[in-house]
């Protein structure tokens, strides 16, 4: 590890911005002086130039209670309203909001004036089962615009989303559900993945048997076709009832911490937490991110970000960022290979994109399949390029520059998680002097730093723990149903600071390299997963007397996931006689999702733990690596892992 830190760290290629670009650019070097010089006053800025407020604030920001911020907290908006009305208001109801693409092929184009009347009438359908501010709707769907235009929906009428994304398990949904007290469920009845149609309306139907829960309705969009069971009185087709309500829907303003949406993501123990994002804050951040980061020039740029709108990514560089911004963007329902490698490419050139924002996973997964894929398409178009989920290698970056950017585009490298809302570390592509492989400075108006474990700040070539050190528009206000553990997860550790999760390093021109997580989470293809969850899934299934899993390294997926498990004495014959670790595998995915399905299961008869009981991961992750095992003094029986080596080899 720390080889390789030594290496990138004298990664000494750069690349500057090109006259051109820079002279073109949206976000020029004065954005950094006049942030530094009043932070609040450039966000109040910021706020008003990007966003439409119904009622405008007064005030920015409202942190006499910490870690709960209030921003711009007496103005009044509403989400969809800004991402949709406004431009139809301004002329621009013609322009093309989404290029949508189905895996199999079909098509739809839907103008700004198009969605809004969508989205309209699927306010008033909302509204019309009952759901009114405040409530929780479920949200369940494939990579279709009416996951865009539920969600917006939603907005419109101040009720909050929870976005589930369609690769969870039924278990998966219905914990969701039940932490959110959701009263309706949106979803179809399948949707295209790998040339197959999945079905979600089963998982919603599972989800929903059993004990009593809050949903009163589930909506079915029709996608995939494929045959559903039926609940009278439950299920309603979202067609149906959208040919019955009134087209007209005037959208009322909702102060500015108004909840916007919850959407769950793993921490260190087994329950996923349900980050809480608001309004006024969270869409003013989205938007001028995505305008600034991307250089987004609306009138003559096609956008696309891959994301799944089922992750925060898919919901601030999907949703609410571009659309607030008035861009087209591609939005695309399947697999990257499907129906053959070049997909991805195939869509760069048919629609024209010229910003195109991805993980380095796939990158990754496209450099194993080859140049050839891409080349056979015509990239020109492509003018900013953008990673995220975890770090790029600077080999990677320079596949990414050279076969898909024509070794002319920009790359940013953009930092920030589930909980920051919105992007918070990364070059601006017109000003930076671009570094492969660091996501580089703090954007304009956010403040980073880097602390020891006694919360010193570190100096140029250090390392430590990021933390952000104000409070920022799009920063999450809390974990649903549990402040307790919001204060004690983020803000316990350095008091005032916020604690990001990350290890750091500064490199000698003081910008910022991020190393991973330093805690118990996985980042797996750029999904975060916790090692407590998967490691309860696995002591559900019968056969298990205990599980630890630890995050591997992994050449295409960045980490994987590694397991291993004692199996209970008296279930050990039953086990033998099947392939225990498929088995083990497969109840994984059903309890969690296919993404939490371990890559290795290895069966042990103990697992390496401390005096006080606690399992020694960083131990079993030598071992997972292949590496020799370290410091082994602490254990409290210095034998298990050799005997877990001697069972392994
Ligand atoms: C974690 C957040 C932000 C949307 C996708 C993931 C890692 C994210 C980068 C990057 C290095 C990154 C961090 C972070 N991460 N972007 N550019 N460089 N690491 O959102 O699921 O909330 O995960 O992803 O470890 O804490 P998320």
């Amino acid at each position: 590890m720390s080889n390789t830190i030594d290496n990138l760290l004298h990664e000494a290629r750069r690349f500057p911005p090109s006259d051109e670009f820079a002279a073109n650019a949206v976000a020029q070097a004065e954005l950094y002086e006049r942030a530094a010089e009043d932070r609040l006053g450039f966000w109040a800025d910021q706020s008003r130039e990007l966003l439409h407020w119904h009622t405008p604030f007064t005030r920015t920001l409202d942190w006499s209670n910490p870690p709960f911020a209030k921003w711009f907290d007496d103005g009044e908006l509403n989400v969809a309203y800004n991402c949709l009305d406004r431009h139809v208001l301004a002329g621009d109801g013609d322009r093309v909001a989404i290029h949508w693409e189905g895996e199999p092929g079909d098509t739809r184009t839907i103008t700004y004036a198009e969605l809004t009347a969508e989205v309209k009438k699927a306010a008033n359908l909302l509204t019309s089962l009952g759901i009114r501010a405040g409530d929780r709707v479920a949200i369940y769907l494939p990579m279709i615009p009416e996951a865009v235009v539920a969600m917006l929906a939603v907005a419109r009428i101040g009720a909050v989303h929870s976005v589930v994304f369609g690769g969870f398990s039924a278990e998966s949904l219905r914990s969701r559900i039940d932490d959110a007290e959701a009263k309706l469920v949106i979803t179809a009845d399948g949707g295209w993945r790998k040339g197959r149609v999945f079905p979600l309306k089963d998982a919603v139907d599972a989800a929903l048997t059993g004990e009593a829960t809050t949903v009163e309705h589930v909506l079915v969009v029709k996608r995939g076709e494929n045959e559903v069971a039926w609940t009278e009185g439950r299920d309603l087709w979202w067609h149906d009832e959208l040919a019955l309500v009134d087209a007209d829907h005037v959208a009322k303003a909702f102060p500015a911490e108004q909840p916007l949406f919850i959407l769950y993501t793993s921490g260190t123990t087994g329950k996923p937490k349900g980050i809480l994002h608001t309004t006024g804050g969270y869409l003013t951040q989205a938007a001028f991110t995505h305008k600034n980061v991307f250089d987004l020039h609306p009138e003559s740029d096609v956008y696309w970000c891959s994301a799944d709108v089922g992750w925060i990514t898919g919901h601030t560089y999907v949703v609410y960022g571009p659309l607030a911004n008035g861009a087209t963007q591609v939005l695309y329902e399947g697999t990257p290979e499907t129906p053959h490698p070049g997909r991805w490419w195939e869509l760069i050139e048919k629609y024209k994109v010229s910003i195109f924002y991805t993980a380095p996973t796939a990158i990754r997964s496209f450099m194993k399949l080859g140049r050839q894929h891409p080349q056979r398409f015509d990239l020109s178009s492509l003018r900013v390029l953008g990673s995220v989920g975890e770090p790029i290698n600077p080999e990677a970056w320079m596949w990414y520059r050279d076969v898909i950017g024509g070794d002319r585009t920009p790359i940013v490298d953009t930092w920030w998680q589930t909980e920051t809302g919105a992007i918070m570390v990364s070059a601006l592509p017109g000003v930076t002097t671009l570094k492969p492989g660091s996501a580089q400075v703090p954007l304009p108006g956010i403040s980073i730093d880097i602390l020891d474990e006694a919360g010193t700040p570190v100096g140029k070539d250090q390392g430590g723990l990021l933390v952000v050190t104000e409070p920022w528009p799009s920063m999450l206000r809390g974990i649903w149903g549990d402040p307790e553990r919001f204060t004690e997860t983020y803000w316990s550790k350095f008091g005032d600071k916020y604690f990001a999760g990350d290890g750091a390093r500064y490199d000698s021109d003081g910008e910022i390299w991020l190393m991973g997580r330093v805690d118990d989470v996985m980042n797996v293809s750029g999904h975060r997963l916790s090692t407590a969850e998967i490691e309860s899934a696995l002591v559900a299934h019968p056969f298990t007397a205990e599980a630890a899993v630890v995050g591997a390294a992994d050449e295409t997926t960045g980490q994987a996931v590694v397991a291993f498990v004692i199996i209970k004495q008296n279930q050990l014959e039953q086990a033998e006689a099947l392939d225990v670790a498929a088995e083990l595998r497969k109840h994984v995915a059903q309890q969690i999702g296919a993404i939490a399905r371990p890559r290795d299961i290895f069966i042990v008869s103990e697992l390496p733990k401390t005096r006080s009981g606690k399992i020694m991961r960083r131990l079993l992750r030598d071992v997972a690596e292949g590496r020799e095992v370290g410091d082994t003094t602490t254990l409290a029986d210095t034998a298990v892992m050799s005997s877990i080596q001697a069972k392994l080899s």
